[in-house]
């Protein structure tokens, strides 16, 4: 099918502010976005910027904005857009390097700040740290975060307050506080207890429309919200 595409370029240095450039290929409905913009690069424009590498929904890298929703192009078939224009853009709220190009960086510090890794206080097992399935289950959903940012760049939250958290690293919080091996859970819940952190959250749902990894994200924030009141506020009293 005849599929037509505008694209947001824009090269710092050189253009003044973002603009849209159409383009137009024949595609087949079973074809991926992806599919399509590496062909515009590679048959009609080798100068258009953006990122992709497993072309399979894993690596988490080419998050952005397709008619209006934040999501991968690996996972979005052209026959979802029969008889549309296709309108791709950066992820919103993210600063642009080029093209659809985003700068990560401070998204990927502040996941960092939340410590993303198990820390076990106390001498490691012979073997491995056994959970059982009921406390696995807990977190195993948390645990498909692939960092793609598609939660960060829908959250309108996000996109009016730079210093809110956010919802990916939230996620990343969740996935620790509630993981029956971490010795931090306390630790991790004061960390995001600030009304930047978790309180932040106006539960607009919009990270769990776009979230590719179908994570429940609102719905971790607010078992962290109430974690908080639980353990910290009524311990205070
Ligand atoms: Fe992407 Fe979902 Fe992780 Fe957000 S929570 S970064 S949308 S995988
Ligand atoms: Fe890796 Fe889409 S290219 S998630």
């Amino acid at each position: 099918m005849e599929m037509r595409f505008k694209i947001t370029r824009f090269a710092p240095g050189v253009d003044e502010k973002p603009y849209y450039k159409e383009y137009g290929l024949e595609a087949e409905p079973g074809e991926r976005i992806l599919d399509c913009l590496n062909r515009i690069k590679w048959e009609q424009d080798g100068t258009l910027g953006f990122r992709a590498s497993c072309g399979h929904g894993v690596c988490g890298s080419d998050g952005m904005r397709i008619n209006g929703r934040c999501a991968l192009a690996c996972q979005k078939l052209v026959k979802e857009y029969e008889g549309e224009e296709v309108v791709i853009e950066p992820l919103p709220s993210f600063k642009v390097l080029k093209d659809l190009v985003v700068d990560l960086d401070p998204f990927f510090e502040k996941v960092r700040l939340m410590k993303p890794y198990l820390i076990a206080d106390g001498a490691p097992p012979a073997r491995e740290r056994l959970q059982a399935p009921e406390e696995s289950k807990k977190v195993d959903v948390a645990i498909r975060c692939i960092l793609c940012a598609c939660c960060m760049g829908s959250c309108p939250v996000v996109n009016e307050n730079e210093q809110f958290l956010g919802p990916a690293p939230l996620v990343w919080a969740f996935r620790f506080i509630f993981d029956s091996r971490d010795s931090r859970s306390l630790e991790r819940l004061k960390a995001v207890d600030y009304p930047d952190g978790a309180h932040a959250c106006a539960n607009y749902f919009e990270c769990t429309r776009s979230c590719p990894k179908e994570i429940s994200v609102t719905k971790y924030i607010n078992r962290i919200k109430r974690e908080i009141q639980m353990t910290l506020n009524e311990g205070e009293k």
